[in-house]
């Protein structure tokens, strides 16, 4: 439907940006810091971009100060950030360091000092090795009671200030990539185990959620869902069929655990046929209905486009760009269910990811007409190429528009009965993309790190700095 006058933001609408720990922290070894899985991953030869790791990342464990009084001249409302798991237990379990506790401490009391509310993401993707090596970190259940242990060590100690919690951050895709692509840690390729992993990571979200309810009674807590809406390629009915069972392998069967505690139906026939559902044990089902969320979390990039795939057709091998050269990303598939084909009707960054304001308003009716959950978006934004002009500014007039038009698109979600939290851009600073090294950039603030060549890492606002500054002063009235 076309608006002619659209709902204004939320009196209390939370305006921010987010990162994870990997990415900005650096530190990696520091007070105690225990290694993690990407710690060790980053150290093997051809897995991300012309070998970039995190062990200094853009040094936000050193600058966090310098970094928060950035967010509060821009006058940001939230900062959604990880925790590393390992600075709090270096072995997983056991003792606890209490420097890496005394960090965050710090961080979050900053945060509060100058007014704005801490999101605290328990889980994005850096698992301590240890857990790794003692019983294969998510191909174990016994995961479930170190990260309950890890949950609860965490509301006890934060949960006096901290009200917005994200459980686990892309659950969708840190098994995936761990599991059926091997581009992340542990870099595994086995379809049956990745359905294994991924079931022990849903009961983890709901012993988080369960526990959450004794501990941080008055706070909200969800996980963030890497959700890119399913489409058609054409009106055909198979092209349909496929685009239906992308929505429902890909998309419900996350989202559906977590809002009912069930797997969608015709998934898991097919995986049973296929010898891949999980195993699930008794009682799993009835924990996964506990662990109801308060809000769906959605991390929001892109929409991918699917048609009919033969029972000989693509498989998960594709490449994908981790480049920036544009063209070099590969369609990928099920035989059978789906394959993924380019949708000529969007433009695409330069990394090949579609640019579609409209997908995320349709995205956000979806998840509230199936599951009535409020929603945060916990990410959104665009990874470019910045450059530092001569007179030392960024005219990132792209991302402007990539987020003006995308924060449009929530506005008429809104508009339409969604009901929404808030909106966390990707990313506040530029930081290490895991794959893609520093040169794909997100950020409001550049941050002179790069692959190669001189990095003093210092911080310069971009355009879009002083932009969102507006946005947020108007409460998106002026977009
Ligand atoms: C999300 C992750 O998948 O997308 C972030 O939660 C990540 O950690 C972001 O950085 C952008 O992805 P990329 O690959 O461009 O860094």
């Amino acid at each position: 439907m076309l608006h002619e006058n659209l709902k204004a933001f939320p009196e209390n609408f939370l305006w921010g940006a987010a990162s994870a720990a990997y990415q900005v922290e650096g530190a990696w070894d520091v007070d105690g810091k225990g290694v993690s899985n990407w710690d060790k991953f980053v150290r093997i030869p051809g897995k991300t971009f012309k070998g970039t790791n995190g062990d200094v990342a853009v040094d936000h464990y050193h600058r966090y100060k310098e970094d928060i009084a950035l967010m509060a001249e821009m006058g940001m409302k939230t900062y959604r950030f990880s925790v590393a798991w390992a600075r709090i237990f270096p072995n997983g379990s056991g003792e606890v360091n209490e420097k890496g506790l005394a960090f965050y401490n710090d961080l979050i009391d900053e945060l509060l000092e100058h007014n704005i509310e801490p999101i605290l993401t328990i889980y994005h993707w850096d698992l301590p090795q240890a857990l790794q090596d003692k019983y294969g970190g998510w191909e174990s259940r016994e995961i479930v009671e170190d990260f309950r242990n890890y949950c609860i060590t965490l509301y006890k100690a934060y949960g006096d200030r901290v009200k917005y919690w994200v459980s686990l951050n892309e659950q969708n895709i840190f098994t995936r990539l761990g599991y059926q692509t091997a581009m992340h840690p542990p870099g595994v390729k086995d379809d049956k185990l990745f359905y294994q992993v991924n079931h022990h990571a849903s009961l983890a979200n709901a012993v988080a959620i369960k526990e959450f309810r004794t501990y941080v009674p008055d706070g909200k807590i969800g996980p963030s869902f890497a959700y890119s809406p399913a489409y058609a390629a054409t009106s055909k009915p198979e092209d349909i069929l496929a685009a239906e069972n992308a929505e429902e392998l890909s998309n419900h069967w996350w989202m559906d655990v977590y809002a009912w505690g069930e797997y969608p139906k015709a998934s898991w026939e097919y995986l049973e046929r296929k010898g891949l559902a999980p195993q699930v044990e008794k009682g799993d089902f009835a924990l996964l209905k506990e662990g109801k969320p308060d809000f769906m979390g959605v991390n929001y990039y892109q929409t991918t486009t699917f048609e009919k795939n033969p029972l000989d057709g693509v498989t998960m091998e594709g490449t994908f760009n981790t480049t920036g050269k544009k063209g070099t990303m590969e369609d990928t598939g099920i035989p059978g269910l789906f394959k993924t084909i380019t949708n000529e009707n969007l433009e695409r960054t330069n990394w090949d990811w579609n640019i579609d304001p409209q997908g995320l308003r349709i995205g956000l009716r979806r998840i509230t007409n199936r599951y009535g959950l409020p929603i945060l978006i916990s990410e959104n934004g665009l990874g470019e190429y910045d450059k530092v002009e001569e007179d030392g500014t960024i005219q990132d007039g792209y991302r402007i528009e990539y987020i003006r038009t995308h924060l449009k698109a929530v506005q008429e979600a809104i508009t339409d009965g969604v009901e929404m939290i808030g909106y966390c851009v990707w990313s506040f600073t530029d930081l290490l993309s895991w794959l893609n090294g520093f040169q794909k950039r997100y950020g409001f603030v550049y941050v002179n790190q790069h692959e190669e060549g001189e990095h003093d890492l210092r911080r310069i606002k971009k355009k879009s700095f002083y932009w969102y500054k507006e946005v947020i002063e108007s409460n998106g009235e002026n977009l």
